[in-house]
């Protein structure tokens, strides 16, 4: 029964007019745009009843509105029991706009998830800087961006768009670590469809300049992208269920048995004979962790690399493999900028990285060195040289030149450097090589065709191969791929308890 006494009469009046404001009509209007309500988000979002609200009853600074909460609803809840701080734009309230009290409250649990070390998830579904409160919605911007760098690196910060993400409305989702997108509802741009018009007097729909399927495959911008709003936050639940709650904790291990022990036989046999023919990376990788565990990252955007966070024997690992069935699995600025991003994110929250590696070489042309595959493949290097959690590397097949360096090679600071028999470790292809150092020969052959091919044959068995590797050091182990999956467990189980120090300094200079 509820106590009739005057305060109390005043306190429930105000729960029962929140509740009121965000009913009727008021759904109705996102329900006609193909979107749910902010609470209906959140309702999926965290486990059941575990919502707890911060400042639902704050008004806007003109308080010119007869409506609680400024545009966003903030708090705490629970996903599969681990505590996480989030912030949902309500579309309805002037367009989702950040004013400077919606700012504020976005920062308050900024700060808590900070503090505390818990994720943050940002459910977002905004114009953008809101025009009436001018620099003081601005300014509220800036304060966010600071807190989201502040955060990098220190909690896991997701951020979920809903609906349009315009003007400055990007850039705190860029700050993030993972962005996911929903078709055809999402839209991310700095400048809309008709302020394109206006200065550049092109046409482009909201879809074509920034909805879910460019910026998921042209941009790389949105790392998830889902058919409808109820499975893009169950795959936010599913991604955190990889992730620590901060850098100081390691990522959640899981209580499961792997089923099938036998998946490994015969995975040799994934890898045609012809060493020009591509495969599926996406079966050995499914073949090696645990059941059912692979969580791709990215998986649409530069396909000739793929990233990942699965389990092995329960513990998270971070995965970076080369897709020889996409670009023949060559490196170029798309894929360095994927793959680096990733390897960053695994060694800031303690998660083990695992490199599978075919690799022909850096993708060559104009269009690549002049968009500056120099500085964009060496932020791989960069990342993979930084990166101090554990590292293992395994060559299933190519491993060529300055490719091979930069994935996670043994002089890189690989920990531990397997490769199948297959592999081919070189400077360079046989092709190339027999082109270069049989160039005279060649020229003067009756069969100059059948002559390239025996050298090419006698290139691969007496160089491209991992043996020398292995006798020089570089390679630790030339193993059964059968053995793949028992080698890593065992491998990653050693390295458990890596220390590496660290000089001290303000912070290296990668390249951008
Ligand atoms: C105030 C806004 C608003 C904004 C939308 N609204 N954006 N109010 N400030 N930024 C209001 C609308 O006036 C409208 O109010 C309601 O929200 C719904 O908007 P609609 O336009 O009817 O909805 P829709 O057709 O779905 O289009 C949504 C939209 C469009 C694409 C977001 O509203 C739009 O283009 N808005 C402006 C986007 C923009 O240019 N933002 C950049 C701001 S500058 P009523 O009362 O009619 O329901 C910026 C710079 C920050 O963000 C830089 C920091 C680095």
């Amino acid at each position: 029964m509820q106590d009739n006494r005057l305060p109390y009469r005043k306190f429930y009046a105000r729960k029962e007019k929140l509740e009121n404001q965000y009913s009727g009509d008021y759904n109705q209007k996102q329900h006609s745009k193909g979107k749910l309500t902010a609470r209906e988000r959140i309702d999926l979002l965290l486990d059941e009843g575990s919502f707890h609200e911060i400042d639902a009853y704050v008004k806007s600074q003109d308080n010119n509105h007869d409506f609680f909460g400024d545009g966003v609803i903030c708090g705490y809840g629970t996903i599969n029991g681990r505590k996480v701080l989030l912030y949902v734009q309500d579309f309805n309230f002037l367009g989702g706009s950040l004013g400077a009290v919606h700012a504020r409250k976005i920062q308050k649990v900024q700060d808590i998830a900070l503090k505390m070390g818990y994720p943050i998830i940002g459910l977002i579904d905004s114009g953008g800087a809101r025009i009436q409160e001018g620099v003081a919605s601005l300014a509220g911007y800036a304060g966010i961006f600071k807190r989201n760098v502040q955060s990098s690196g220190v909690i896991p910060q997701i951020s979920v768009i809903l609906g349009p993400a315009a003007g400055g409305a990007v850039y705190s989702p860029a700050l993030t670590d993972f962005r996911f997108m929903v078709k055809n509802t999402s839209h991310m741009f700095v400048t809309g469809p008709g302020v394109v018009k206006e200065v550049l007097n092109e046409d482009v729909s909201f879809e074509d300049l920034g909805g879910a399927e460019i910026h998921s495959t042209t941009s790389g911008v949105a790392d998830f992208v889902y058919s409808d709003e109820e499975n893009c936050l169950l795959g936010v639940k599913k991604l955190l269920s990889y992730l620590p709650s901060n850098n100081v904790e390691h990522p959640p291990i899981a209580r499961r048995d792997d089923i099938e022990p036998n998946r490994l036989d015969n995975i040799s046999l994934i890898i045609p004979d012809d060493s020009g023919k591509p495969y599926d990376i996406i079966d050995i990788i499914n073949r090696i962790v645990d059941t059912g565990s692979f969580f791709e990252v990215a998986e649409n955007f530069a396909q000739n690399i793929v990233t990942g966070f699965a389990r092995l024997d329960n513990q998270v690992i971070g995965i970076i493999a080369n897709q020889p069935k996409c670009l023949a699995g060559t490196l170029d600025i798309n894929a360095s900028r994927k793959a680096a991003r990733f390897v960053r994110f695994c060694d800031a929250f303690n998660i083990p990285i695992l490199v599978l590696e075919d690799v022909p070489g850096f993708m060559p042309g104009q269009n690549q060195e002049h968009n500056a595959i120099i500085l964009h493949g060496a932020k791989l290097l960069y990342a993979f040289a930084e990166a101090s959690v554990p590292k293992i590397t395994v060559i299933l097949r190519k491993a060529y030149g300055g490719a091979y360096i930069v994935m996670n090679s043994k002089a890189m600071g690989g920990d531990f450097n397997f490769a199948w028999p297959t592999a081919e470790v070189a400077v360079m292809g046989p092709e190339g090589a027999v082109k270069i150092l049989n160039r005279k020969d060649l020229a003067n052959a009756e069969d100059p065709e059948a002559l390239r091919k025996k050298l090419a044959q006698d290139y691969k068995e007496n160089i491209a191969n991992p043996f020398i590797a292995e006798e020089k050091g570089f390679i630790d182990e030339v193993i059964d791929p059968a053995d793949t999956r028992k080698v890593l467990i065992d491998t990653f189980a050693l390295l458990e308890n890596k220390v590496e120090e660290k000089i001290s300094r303000k912070h290296g200079n990668i390249p951008l």
